[in-house]
């Protein structure tokens, strides 16, 4: 069963759900995703997004985006999110997404680590789940948007570095081919991979395997940012964040004797290091985070998700800290795009956690995530409408049949599908749990060997700045 559409899109966060409601209506557009459509990373953000408040703090928050990513962002990509966020925030209000107000109507404002001033809007401590719930809506109300839940990208088709489609799977053992000219890769980061993380499991770095698979670059696949504050549990499964807005907030840390020891703004990488070492000096598995000098209305005004869930855990965040320890949160690194999304092999984008612009450096300032999936998805969606990166069809020339599964080195003048109408070799995606532990071990073993060049560039000194 061959299907074909104008652009596939893999994903359904906001990166994914923003690049389709920017496409034009007359394109057909199918969105996939593996589990439900509002089980992604996206849904979870807690926090805010990031918005530039006037000229006065355009300097203030570059450095501070630069600053937190130890200075190896892309400038480029920083200065287009930052110049980006006013016209993305605007277009979020008038879809109807809620952000918090004052008694006068007008926006309020967080902070959050290593910001040096309040930029941040937020709908309670769920401005994730707000923003991402009316694109979700908005998406499924357009007739030219289909969105298959419960599928899995096992692959991408291309040809000579020019990408065709994807192979995906509802059923393991009945893999389909969907042609398109255009594919977006929006499938958030690697989470998945961790046994500590905030993210959904099913966050396994699918699309970053396959792109290495067929020779497209990728970026920093070892920088991973730890967030500092999650729920400490003895029990398996997702970690749930104590939202850096806390903090923010007044929220305070505490070592085993009820002593504070380090500057709780701190860039996520800084402080979850001193929350290790802490841990490491007092022999426990945990710190205490303390939100009782917030007070009683702020906690449950701003934060009720947290509130009730560590009800739910048995903890009152009113009366008492609670226990918090560092967890994966984030993937800097990812399939290298350039300012419009754009990857390394023509019709294939890449955007939010899965592709590296470098606008995060080293090392992500809190609440760019959203703000970054947003701008550069829009501008994956232009580049899509206006035509630039489409591929040709039919230029194949008859090249061998081989699949990307086993082979490692880059695609050029290879083909997992030579020529329009011609069949792809379904064959090796019929055994997904192999094809899928494949796939994790390779990215596992390229952030290993990222790493390795990392600390041999370290020692160096060799300069890692993006041209
Ligand atoms: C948080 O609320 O601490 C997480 C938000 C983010 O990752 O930027």
């Amino acid at each position: 069963m061959k299907q074909t559409c104008d652009v596939v899109i893999v994903g359904t966060g906001v990166a994914g759900l923003y690049c389709a409601l920017n496409l034009p209506d007359y394109m057909k557009i199918r969105m996939i995703t593996k589990q439900k459509a509002d089980e992604s990373d996206s849904w979870l953000a807690q926090g805010g997004i990031c918005m530039l408040r006037g000229e006065d703090d355009y300097e203030p928050y570059f450095e501070d985006t630069m600053r937190a990513g130890h200075y190896e962002n892309n400038e480029k990509t920083v200065d287009l999110m930052i110049r980006s966020s006013n016209s993305i925030i605007r277009n979020l209000v008038q879809r109807g997404v809620r952000f918090s107000r004052d008694p006068d109507g007008e926006l309020e404002f967080t902070r959050e680590g290593a910001h040096s001033r309040p930029r941040i809007l937020f709908h309670e401590d769920v401005t994730g789940r707000e923003i991402t719930s009316v694109l979700l809506r908005q998406a499924r109300e357009k007739p030219n948007i289909m969105i298959d839940e419960y599928t899995t990208m096992a692959d991408i088709i291309c040809c000579d570095n020019v990408c065709r489609g994807v192979v995906a799977f509802r059923e393991a053992g009945n893999p389909y081919v969907i042609e398109a000219p255009h594919v977006v890769l929006a499938c958030g980061g690697v989470g998945g991979l961790f046994d500590n993380s905030t993210n959904f499991p099913h966050m396994t770095g699918d699309a970053l395997a396959i792109a290495l698979e067929h020779g497209v670059e990728a970026e920093h696949l070892d920088y991973i940012q730890i967030h500092p504050t999650t729920l400490y549990s003895e029990k398996p499964g997702r970690r749930f964040l104590i939202s850096e807005s806390v903090r923010g907030e007044g929220a305070l840390l505490y070592d085993k004797n009820g002593e504070r020891f380090t500057d709780e703004l701190k860039p996520r990488d800084l402080l979850s290091a001193d929350i290790r070492a802490q841990m490491e000096a007092d022999g426990t598995r945990f710190v205490w985070e303390d939100l009782r000098p917030l007070g009683e209305q702020v906690i449950r005004e701003h934060f009720p998700n947290i509130y009730n869930h560590c009800l739910e855990e048995g903890l009152d965040v009113l009366s008492e800290p609670i226990p918090v320890v560092p967890a994966q949160h984030y993937f800097m690194g990812g399939i290298r795009a350039d300012l419009s999304g754009r990857t390394s092999m023509q019709g294939l984008y890449a955007c939010g956690e899965t592709g590296c612009n470098g606008v995060h450096g080293r090392n992500r300032l809190a609440s760019n995530s959203l703000l970054e999936s947003l701008v550069f998805a829009q501008r994956a969606a232009d580049d899509i409408a206006f035509g630039g990166n489409r591929c040709c069809s039919g230029n194949g020339n008859g090249q061998n049949m081989t699949g990307a599964w086993g082979s490692t080195v880059p695609q050029a003048g290879r083909c997992s599908y030579p020529a329009e109408g011609s069949m792809v070799n379904l064959d090796k995606y019929r055994n997904p749990d192999a094809l899928f532990a494949h796939y994790r071990c390779l990215v596992r073993n390229e952030m290993k060997r990222m790493k390795r060049s990392h600390e041999s560039d370290d020692v160096s000194g060799k300069d890692k700045a993006w041209s």
